[in-house]
């Protein structure tokens, strides 16, 4: 089954068409990484399928209802987001952060919201002490996985994430890169994944999708974009790479 699927989307700011009879299907389970220059639309498209945004044409349909017939309220619920920095609420503790959209949809329970503020912390790997501190005692790779984990705590089927590890360091990269996929297995999540790093992108993703000017330029498994660039614009940046030690 489509888990979403965009069909002739077309979407502009004011004289600006960002993204142009734009077509897009991603599967139930699958992991899809998004590459693309600055201002091509990446950030526009994640935030569409979420409804922080509408189109001017097209359909967007998620778990096959069209997102215009959809309340936002249950949208939220079904799509976790995760932004750079987790975008976590620096006002509030990390359990208040992780417990943010159950306690917004109506529940109260506080005994209940902590076991699930603790439980979330096991599950993206941070020690429950965590729970009290505020985010500005965290090191980046933790907010990081408190931004994570606060898009799951409403145990959504999707999740969009928006260059969540761009500002981390290589190690932590990585260890968070392993960690998403883990996750992914496990919860049987749809990802969608935004990333300007080229080697995440193969690594992470079921399929890529390479984005130019608003259009879908190639979409395919990682291998064959490697041994079948659509055009110059794709082979340039598969070339970063293939210069690397990508295998
Ligand atoms: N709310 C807005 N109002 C007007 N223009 C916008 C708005 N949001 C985005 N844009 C413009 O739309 C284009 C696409 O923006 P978008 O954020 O989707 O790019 P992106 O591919 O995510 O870029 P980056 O890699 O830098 O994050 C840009 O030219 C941007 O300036
Ligand atoms: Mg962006």
């Amino acid at each position: 089954m489509d888990m979403i699927r965009f069909e002739h989307v077309t979407k502009s700011f004011g004289e600006n068409c960002i993204l142009d009879d734009f077509c897009l299907q991603v599967q139930e389970g699958e992991f899809l990484t998004v590459i693309g220059k600055s201002g091509c639309g990446k950030t526009t498209m994640l935030k569409l399928i979420n409804g922080l945004l509408t189109p001017e044409s097209g359909q967007i349909i998620v778990e096959g209802k069209d997102l215009a017939e959809t309340g936002l309220v249950e949208l939220r619920r079904r799509i976790g987001y995760v932004i750079q920095n987790g975008g976590i609420f620096p006002h509030m503790t990390v359990e208040k952060n992780i417990t943010y959209v159950p306690v917004i949809s109506g529940r109260k329970n506080r005994a209940e919201n902590h076991r699930l503020a603790l439980r979330l912390l096991g599950t993206v790997g941070l020690e429950e002490e965590m729970a009290g501190r505020y985010p500005s005692e965290l090191s980046g790779g933790q907010q990081q996985r408190v931004g994570i984990a606060r898009a799951l705590a409403a145990e959504p089927r999707i999740l969009l994430m928006d260059e969540p590890f761009g500002a981390l360091d290589e190690i932590t990269r990585q260890t968070m890169q392993d960690e998403i996929l883990r996750l992914q297995k496990e919860l049987k999540l749809t990802i969608v994944f935004i990333t300007h790093d080229i080697r995440e992108a193969m690594k992470l993703g079921d399929r890529m999708l390479v984005m130019e000017q608003g259009k879908v330029r190639q979409m395919d498994t990682p291998e064959h974009i490697r041994q079948n660039p659509a055009d110059e614009f794709v082979r340039k940046l598969m070339k970063g790479a293939l210069d690397a030690d990508y295998k």
